[in-house]
């Protein structure tokens, strides 16, 4: 029969693997919980109207990256492929409003795109991420930033740079994509057909090109930043203001756009050179209007998702050692004995493994070795023979007398 192997785009995490996830995600909790967030899970999927009325009907996630199914009644449900969609319309189910502002939310949960594989991309794919919910202060925006500058420092990811940007107002945005699409208009001729295609629909990806007429084009290009009203460029003044103040560099960059249509006022991304063509390691923004889309009451919110893969290739993260073994239990014929000894030494809160890949009394020492154990006791009915590994020394005691001797060690 032919081997199976996962889907295209998907892979396992094996133990070591998951142990550096493991000390991802206790960084992530000790930098989160004491600045006040506090853990939500979603379901894996949601209803496909949440993410086409969140994220956007026109952006590439919902025109063609999701996996969309019938749930056997003729609803349409999504596998989420982000998370602050699903989030927020958690915040609204739960009457999550009603509790002191900011409500601070944090996840580590896996999402879906049907995008094309490549090294740092998935279709299936980890994120840690933040959204805080219910206050419009800069020092919201700043703090996230901070957070998350902070996060991937203490993960030692390398390389990074930070952009940042601002989208202003719904309104702001409208006026200008007019300016932009007219504009885009007048050079169409010089645009990469895609590109093209969408100048009505969503001009703003057109910064997003990487095609060099394109680019061209768009060097020329009027930008938002330049066109924000009085109070959105004051928010973005004191959003840099609060960065500056605490020595977090950034560089501005006016062309930075997201593919999620939620995204108002501040918008960020970090990216690692050490990453190749996905070099976006992180990314978030405001998205002030998406609480009431989605139902809710007027609502400010910002967050941020940061990729756990790519943060493990942009930082080499090696598996930390395995958990050193303190007993391991031998035996030739007295397996019960061998397993109740195995069951006390563990009881007793030491780590200990037995033997139980027949084995012959050498290679049960090789294998303990292996492991690093500082124990190797061979158990007989009523004595153990015990060596310790470490210190080179040999005594025979009795089974009873076992624990003392390897819990005082
Ligand atoms: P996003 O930029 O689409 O934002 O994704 C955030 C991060 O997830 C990316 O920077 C990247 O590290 C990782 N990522 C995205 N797609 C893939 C993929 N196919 N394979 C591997 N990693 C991937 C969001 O999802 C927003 N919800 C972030 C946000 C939260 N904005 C406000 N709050």
């Amino acid at each position: 029969m032919s081997k199976l192997t996962a889907p295209r785009g998907t892979f396992d995490i094996l133990p070591e693997q998951a142990s550096v996830r493991a000390d991802v995600e206790r960084t992530a909790r000790e930098l989160l919980e004491p600045a006040g967030y506090g853990r939500i899970e979603t379901p894996s999927f949601e209803t496909t109207e949440l993410f086409a009325r969140g994220v956007g009907e026109a952006t590439d996630i919902v025109e063609k990256e999701m996996y969309s199914f019938d749930d056997g009644g003729g609803r349409s449900l999504t596998l989420r492929p982000e998370g602050t969609a699903p989030v927020c319309r958690a915040y609204v189910q739960h009457g999550m409003h009603k509790l002191p502002a900011p409500v601070r939310l944090y996840y580590l949960s896996s999402f879906f795109r049907a995008e094309r594989p490549q090294l740092g991309r998935y279709r299936q794919f980890w994120q840690l991420g933040i959204e805080a919910l219910g206050s419009a202060d800069p020092a919201v925006d700043a703090e996230t930033i901070v957070l998350l500058a902070t996060l991937l420092g203490r993960l030692r990811v390398s390389g990074l740079r930070l952009r940042l940007g601002s989208l202003g107002s719904p309104d702001t945005r409208a006026a200008y994509g007019e300016e932009l699409a007219s504009y885009l208009r007048a050079n169409a001729e010089r645009l990469a057909p895609a590109v093209r295609e969408r100048i009505e629909r969503n001009p703003l990806r057109a910064f997003d090109s990487d095609d060099p007429g394109t680019r061209a084009v768009m060097a020329g290009a009027p930008r938002l930043l330049d066109r924000l009203e009085q109070d959105d460029a004051e928010h973005f003044a004191a959003v840099c203001g609060l960065l500056d103040r605490v020595g977090v560099a950034y560089e501005i960059d006016s062309t930075l756009v997201r593919g999620l249509d939620y995204y108002t006022r501040t918008l960020f991304e970090f990216t690692s050179d050490s990453l190749g063509a996905q070099s976006g390691v992180a990314g978030g923004g405001r998205y002030d209007g998406l609480v009431e889309q989605l139902g809710g009451p007027p609502t400010p919110g910002i967050g941020w998702a940061a990729g756990i893969e790519r943060i493990m290739l942009a930082s080499g993260e090696h598996a930390p050692a395995a958990a050193p073994v303190d007993v391991y239990v031998a035996f030739e014929a007295a397996r019960a004995d061998a397993f109740e000894t195995l069951v006390a030494v563990r009881e007793a809160g030491l780590s200990a493994q037995m033997e139980l890949a027949g084995r012959s009394l050498k290679g049960q020492l090789k294998q303990a070795e292996r492991l690093g154990a500082r124990f190797f006791a061979v158990v007989e009915p009523e004595s153990v023979l015990l060596r310790d590994l470490r210190a080179g020394t040999e005594e025979t005691v009795d089974r009873d007398a076992l624990l003392d001797r390897v819990v005082t060690a």
